[in-house]
C-alpha cells in the first residue's frame, strides 16, 4: 500500500517575532508546501508553533532536518510523531497545505478531526489541538 510520511511537532516561537514575521513564515510555508505537494497545517498560538506535515518521505525529511529544525525563528522542537502512514489525515480533507490563522479555520480542523476520530492519528491530533486558541 502507498505510504505517506508525516511529522508533527510543537515548538516554542522566538519571543521577538513580530506579527509581520509570523505572517511571513505562514506565507512562505503555504507557497512552498503547495508547490511541493505537502499537506498539513501550521498554526501559531500562545507563543508556540504547531505543525503537521504530510507528503513524500524524502522531501518531508529533508525539509524538516535541513530547514525547519535549524530555523532560529523557533526552538525547543518537540516531536509528537514522525512516521509512515497509509492513511494520512489531511490528504482527503484539505486540498492544500494550510496556515491556520483564524478561529473559524481552527474550528473546521477540529470538526474534521472529530469526525475521523476512529483513526488513531486524528484522535491524537484532536486532543493535541485542544489547548490552542486563535484570537482573530
Ligand atoms: C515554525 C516554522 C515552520 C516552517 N515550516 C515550513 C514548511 O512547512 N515548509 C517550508 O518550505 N518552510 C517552512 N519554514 C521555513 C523554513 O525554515 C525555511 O526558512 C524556508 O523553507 C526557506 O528556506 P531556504 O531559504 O533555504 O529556501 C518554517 C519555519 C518555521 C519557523
Amino acid at each position: 500500500m502507498k505510504q505517506t510520511h508525516t511529522i508533527c511537532y510543537v515548538s516554542k516561537a522566538n519571543p521577538n517575532l513580530t506579527i509581520e514575521e509570523i505572517n511571513e513564515i505562514f506565507k512562505l510555508t503555504e507557497e512552498n508546501n503547495r508547490l511541493n505537494h505537502v499537506r498539513g497545517i501550521l498554526l501559531h498560538s500562545l507563543g508556540n508553533f504547531f505543525q503537521v506535515l504530510e507528503g513524500e518521505e524524502k522531501y518531508i525529511e529533508d525539509l524538516y532536518e535541513n530547514k525547519i529544525l535549524i530555523d532560529s525563528r523557533h526552538s525547543e522542537v518537540f516531536e509528537v510523531y514522525r512516521r509512515n502512514v497509509t492513511k494520512p489525515v489531511f490528504q482527503n480533507y484539505f486540498s492544500q497545505f494550510q496556515a491556520i490563522t483564524t478561529s473559524s479555520q481552527l474550528d473546521k480542523v477540529r470538526k474534521y478531526l472529530e469526525l475521523n476520530k476512529r483513526d488513531s492519528i486524528s484522535e491524537k491530533l484532536s486532543r493535541l489541538l485542544n489547548p490552542f486558541i486563535i484570537w482573530d
